[in-house]
């Protein structure tokens, strides 16, 4: 077996778990157990403590486990995921950019199925070089993936994670989350949720890709509306159920519907992924307005092309959108 080592939180959260099954646990009895120094057990418990785990103190008597984490914390997301694809989780406190870290970590070998999370971002980037305000309540992270589909086909990829996105929310928290082009997550007119994709690409073959995916979970609408820049309204989750949601729920479904349409994708192509993308967006058959820069075209949204475009009536025309900011007309 090997060693183990009580400076690394997951280890350490296990002897306090067994230590204090049954009641109080003392500081001294845990750092002789664990053969750490007093304030060495101290730091561990206020760690926990910060990852979200309630640990109850009371003088004289020590430390007890009361309750978990709803955290994505990595030992207890890959413990509640049911995937393959997923192989390692790289979880940060705080980060510049959890995409950023992800794109330096993708050009390795094996870096397939790496996972980065963080619990606040303090760079975070949306589409179109815009800000992304991440803080902490959120769920802020980057998939690596070296896939094995066309390059063409490379654009689809945050048509699947917007999709899983969406499907995660209403399962996990039963809101009526739905799609606008391209790869927003809407509930009820307000975006809840946005994709990010960054890629490394020949010809031939896609060498990585990394998705970012940013979900404002637990976080108070107030305080990430500066990121309204596209005149697009803010919400959040927690302000949707008015409560809290459990993130490690969120990012688990999120990361299982992901690699289901993900292989649908691989295995069949893009139709059936862009069929249920259609079936759960409200936009097509509306009156939109599509701003490229200074430019605004305005047209009925019809349909979307093989490559994820937006076919656009405008007056006798149908035109391709490959990218910009719409407005829908409800
Ligand atoms: C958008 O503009 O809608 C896309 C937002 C993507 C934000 C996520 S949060 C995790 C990952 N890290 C980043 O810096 N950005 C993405």
């Amino acid at each position: 077996m090997p060693a183990q080592d009580y400076g690394k939180p997951d280890q350490f959260l296990s002897l306090l778990k067994a230590e204090s099954a049954s009641g109080y646990v003392s500081g001294q009895a845990l750092a002789k157990k664990a053969g750490i120094s007093r304030s060495a057990v101290w730091k561990q418990i206020r760690r926990l403590r910060r990852y979200g785990y309630t640990i109850e103190s009371l003088h004289g008597m020590g430390y007890r486990l009361a309750g978990e984490t709803d955290s994505p914390v990595p030992w207890e997301l890959a413990k509640a995921l049911n995937t393959s694809f997923v192989k390692n989780i790289v979880y940060r406190e705080t980060v510049d950019s959890t995409q950023n870290l992800a794109m330096s970590i993708a050009s390795k070998p094996d870096s397939h199925g790496t996972i980065v999370i963080a619990e606040q971002q303090k760079s975070g980037r949306g589409r179109m070089k815009r800000k992304w305000l991440s803080p902490k309540g959120g769920l802020w992270l980057s998939v690596v993936l070296k896939p094995s589909i066309p390059t063409a086909q490379v654009t689809l990829l945050p048509f699947v994670a917007a999709l899983a996105v969406c499907e995660a929310i209403r399962e996990g928290t039963k809101l009526d989350a739905g799609l606008k082009w391209p790869n927003d997550i809407m509930i009820s007119g307000k975006k809840v949720a946005g994709i990010l994709l960054d890629i490394s690409a020949e010809a031939e073959q896609v060498n990585y890709a990394v998705i970012g995916i940013g979900l404002n979970a637990n976080v108070d609408s107030s305080a990430i509306a500066s990121r309204l820049d596209a005149g697009i309204m803010i919400t959040s989750i927690k302000d949707e159920l008015g409560h809290e949601t459990s993130r490690l729920v969120l990012a688990r479904l999120l990361l299982e519907k992901l690699e289901h349409y993900y292989l649908e994708l691989e295995r069949q192509g893009p139709s059936g992924i862009l069929q249920k993308w259609k079936q759960r967006s409200d936009m097509l058959g509306k009156q939109v307005s599509v701003t490229q820069g200074s430019k605004t075209i305005q047209g009925i949204a019809t349909g979307l092309n093989d490559d994820g475009s937006l076919l656009l009536k405008a007056g006798d025309k149908e035109i391709s959108i490959v990218s910009g900011d719409i407005k829908v007309r409800y």
